[in-house]
């Protein structure tokens, strides 16, 4: 299993202090610049990364895809995800210009020379250390990681990485075959396999809340706690992702990577240290724990149209060309698990995720159990404790006190830390 997560706290500070000790440039290759993840992810946080000055200034970015494409076309696709001031419009031109595109197919070892000589192109004093992105559906991992390794590989002591996206694979068969090709032809230095969710501020946050305060541990265990609800909800359908999509669905896309990280940073034990591999061997435990999914506890289902709506709404899931007629496939689901240790026996967890949803949120829900022995005449309500991942990063505890003024009404309200109000800065 990788190391999910590689320095987790690593700041901004240290990596302005890292020094490059030599003149190699760098190349940041985005496989399918063309695509989704590309223009809303990818693109954007190579930005922020270079208008910040977190970026080595020799760094080169080489969009490669099989649509044919120039800089100014994902310039385009990408501006409305980026956030670029007024004051920063210069800067976003400089960063446009250490762009360049190539235009191949995925299993052609001729166009992986062409990508090469656009790499080597960079090269002006020294060898570039290439990075390669997988921003592809996982259907062509295998030949082009198999053309990085036989065309592009670094030269003279330069390194190359990998970056993998999820999901990898279909089921276990397809995921053991990925994972022995990819170690077939790279090392496990060279190899990283990326869940972005890892990459939110409330999901690394969960590390300091559960362990970095005395008040959350001793209530965070199946006498206290009645449940935990993890939710992911999308406003928009696939949008042209069917071809993708349709053979992954809701579980592989979005559960059993996102909501089962943040099931496993909820439910692990404290881990001996902040080292990825302390932590990765934690949630590896609670997998080993969880039992068996009955039937009986998944609902599935898939958008339609509402004919009453506006715009997108109209379509449903079927109506996106992309999507084979007549699929079957899930682009909604409940699950509930149940964690078989010491800890967590009988705490349901329910994780739940969709697309096409009347809001776009994701969130942790731990409700704690009624209060024993009630005073207040069935006036109190359970006690929450939520992590808003988004929108609105927030944590904020849901309480009970008493109705300020005369008489002794019970009153449900927040502590609240909404990260806009607390926080300058919100990465
Ligand atoms: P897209 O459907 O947008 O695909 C990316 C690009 O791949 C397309 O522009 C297309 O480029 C090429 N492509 C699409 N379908 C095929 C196909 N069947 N065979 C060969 N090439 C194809 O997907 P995303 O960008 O959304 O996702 C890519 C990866 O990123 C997936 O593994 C997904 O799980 C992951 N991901 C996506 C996120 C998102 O927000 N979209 C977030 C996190 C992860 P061209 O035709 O020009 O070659
Ligand atoms: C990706 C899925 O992993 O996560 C997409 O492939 C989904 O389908 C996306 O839209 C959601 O990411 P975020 O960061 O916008 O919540």
């Amino acid at each position: 299993m990788s190391t999910q997560m590689k320095n987790p706290f690593d700041s901004k500070e240290f990596l302005k202090k890292r020094t490059y000790s030599n003149d190699n440039s760098f190349a940041f290759v985005v496989f399918g610049a063309s695509g989704d993840l590309a223009k809303k992810k990818i693109y954007p946080t190579l930005w922020a990364l270079f208008r910040d000055d977190l970026l080595p200034s020799n760094t080169y970015f080489i969009g490669y895809a099989r649509s044919k494409l120039t800089v100014d076309a994902i310039r385009e696709k990408a501006e409305p995800h980026m956030k670029v001031a007024d004051s920063e419009r210069e800067k976003a031109a400089a960063f446009w210009e250490m762009n360049s595109y190539v235009a191949g197919s995925y299993d052609k070892a001729d166009d992986f020379v062409k990508l090469d000589e656009a790499i080597k192109a960079t090269e002006i004093s020294a060898p570039a250390n290439r990075l390669f992105y997988l921003a592809l559906p996982p259907s062509v991992f295998a030949d082009v990681t198999r053309l990085v390794k036989e065309k592009c590989m670094a030269h003279d002591g330069a390194w190359s990485r990998v970056i993998i996206e999820k999901p990898f694979g279909k089921d276990l068969e397809s995921s053991d075959k990925l994972s022995n090709h990819v170690s077939s032809l790279f090392t496990e230095d060279q190899i990283y396999r990326i869940d972005h969710y890892l990459g939110k501020e409330m999901v690394q946050n969960l590390m300091v809340l559960r362990f970095g305060n005395r008040i959350f541990g001793p209530l965070w265990n199946r006498d206290n706690v009645s449940a935990v609800v993890i939710s992911f909800k999308e406003p928009f359908g696939t949008q042209g992702r069917g071809g993708y999509f349709d053979e992954f669905g809701i579980i592989r896309d979005v559960m059993q990577n996102h909501l089962l990280q943040i099931l496993c940073l909820t439910a692990m034990e404290k881990p001996a240290t902040t080292n990825a591999e302390d932590i990765r061997d934690e949630k590896v435990k609670v997998l080993r724990s969880i039992s068996k999914i009955k039937m009986e506890d998944v609902v599935l289902g898939q958008y339609v149209g509402d004919p009453n709506g506006e715009g997108d709404a109209k379509l449903g899931y079927l109506d996106d060309p992309t999507v084979p007629k007549g699929s079957r496939t899930p682009t909604y689901a409940v699950a509930v698990l149940y964690v078989r240790n010491e800890r967590w026996d009988g705490v349901p967890f329910i994780i739940r995720c969709g697309k096409a949803l009347n809001e776009r949120k994701a969130e942790l829900r731990v409700q704690f159990r009624d209060v024993p022995g009630d005073i207040f005449n069935g006036a109190t309500q359970r006690n929450e404790l939520v992590l808003r991942v988004q929108p609105n990063e927030a944590v904020y505890m849901k309480m009970m006190t008493k109705k300020p003024g005369i008489g002794f009404e019970c009153e449900e309200t927040e502590l609240d830390l909404t990260y806009g109000s607390r926080y300058k800065v919100v990465v």
